[in-house]
């Protein structure tokens, strides 16, 4: 059980109940009333008391249904300090509003508790009953896989309880069935169908007792993601894919990806791999050798996800591309496209020539050998 969070919400909601059912038992106004109140132990418990009068010179808080002095636990009058009585443990202390606070609570603070209150020349009056409760032992969840690829892997939660009205967070937020989410029908299993990169975390709460929640773990999921895209950065500047840099001078590339868990990176200069698997990339004096095309593939060998970019270095005086606007890694194809083109045109104008030429042949033959067939 997570026991540093909840204990605001819990207490806020220990209070929000208190006050419900405290105005089930609201007493004429004027006169000052305990409260009813849960505690849980372990816990700091609040016995509040509700409807005091204005200046206040003396709260006294005593166990049992009345205020007798051997009774006392502690009285305050304010400004001054607290003055502890027969019945004090250390753990008690009176708030500014009043109130007995107890920290921390045990199962055997469960009882009456008077409260004396001298205001003007009038002294009042109140007893009210301390409930004190304990929590179960802490909330299990387990999960049947916390490594994951988004996508493609789903996770099934099991929350370790009992109890039938099961609320799931994932993210913190709560959660129902959704296409991509199953709760099963008795509320202990929750499915996320192809996790996404936005499911973090997964806890379980359970009312352990009206209006008192309990928490499970918060378990973590990794989900593996991406290369969602890939870009090769360089300096200086690509322009459509060209870097353009004189011999000697120092260029720099660099791939950027976005994805999660660790990328390989392969570089391939001129159709040759490179033994070199950094995503940056530096050619201090650029030499003839190394002008041309470079490819940088990232590889995320969880997903099995590869990307690639292409930049092509090139020295300022060679022709720029025809096009202009493919980049380079595409010129090769496209001239030997044009040619092929070229080719397959001149081969099918030959075919039909040919084809025209046989047919007439053909036509010329039977109409001759039909004419003396008779
Ligand atoms: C006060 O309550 C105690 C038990 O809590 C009891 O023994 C005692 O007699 C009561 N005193 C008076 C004056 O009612
Ligand atoms: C209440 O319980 C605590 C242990 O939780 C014990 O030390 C204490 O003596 C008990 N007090 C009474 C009045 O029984
Ligand atoms: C608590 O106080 C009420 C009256 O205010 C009384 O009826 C009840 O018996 C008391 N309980 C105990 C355990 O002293
Ligand atoms: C307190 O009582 C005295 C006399 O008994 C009276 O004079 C005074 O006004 C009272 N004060 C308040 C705040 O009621
Ligand atoms: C976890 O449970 C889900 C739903 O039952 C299932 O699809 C998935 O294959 C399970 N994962 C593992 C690693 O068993
Ligand atoms: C649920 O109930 C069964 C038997 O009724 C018990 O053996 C098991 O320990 C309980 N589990 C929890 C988490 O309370």
């Amino acid at each position: 059980m997570d026991l540093s969070r909840p204990r605001w919400s819990l207490w806020r909601r220990v209070f929000l109940m208190a006050s419900l059912l405290a105005c089930g038992i609201c007493q004429a106004s004027g006169q000052i009333f305990i409260t009813q109140t849960l505690g849980i132990k372990g816990y700091r418990t609040v016995v509040a008391l509700d409807k005091v009068p204005e200046d206040v010179q003396e709260y006294s808080w005593y166990w049992g249904a009345n205020d007798s002095a051997g009774n006392m636990i502690i009285s305050h009058k304010p400004p001054s300090a607290q003055q502890p009585g027969p019945m004090y443990t250390g753990r008690e202390r009176v708030n500014r509003e009043g109130s007995l606070l107890i920290r921390p609570t045990a199962l055997n603070d469960t009882g009456n508790y008077t409260v004396r209150v001298v205001a003007g020349n009038e002294t009042q009056r109140a007893t009210g009953w301390l409930e004190v409760l304990e929590l179960g032992s802490n909330l299990g969840i387990s999960v049947n896989a916390s490594s994951l690829v988004e996508n493609m892997d789903s996770v099934a939660a099991d929350c370790h309880t009992n109890v039938t009205n099961i609320t799931w967070y994932v993210n913190d937020v709560p959660t129902s069935s959704s296409d991509r989410m199953t709760i099963s029908p008795d509320g202990k299993t929750l499915v996320i169908l192809r996790v996404s990169r936005y499911d973090r975390t997964i806890q379980c709460m359970i009312e352990s007792f009206p209006e008192i929640f309990q928490r499970s773990e918060r378990i973590s999921l990794t989900v593996a993601y991406g290369p969602d895209y890939v870009l090769l950065r360089s300096n200086p500047d690509d322009f459509n894919g060209i870097v353009t840099a004189e011999i000697g001078s120092q260029v720099e590339m660099e791939c950027i990806c976005y994805s999660f868990l660790d990328l390989k990176y392969h570089w391939i200069h001129n159709g040759s791999l490179l033994n070199f698997s950094d995503a940056k990339m530096n050619l201090s004096s650029l030499a003839w050798e190394q002008m041309g095309r470079y490819r940088c593939t990232v590889e995320n060998p969880v997903t099995q996800l590869i990307m690639y970019m292409d930049v092509r270095i090139q020295a300022p005086h060679e022709c720029p591309l025809p096009s202009g606007i493919l980049p380079v890694v595409h010129r090769d194809f496209s001239i030997s496209g044009s040619m092929v083109m070229f080719l397959i045109m001149l081969t099918v104008l030959g075919g039909v020539y040919i084809c025209g030429v046989l047919i007439h042949a053909l036509i010329n033959h039977y109409s001759i050998r039909t004419n003396r067939a008779p």
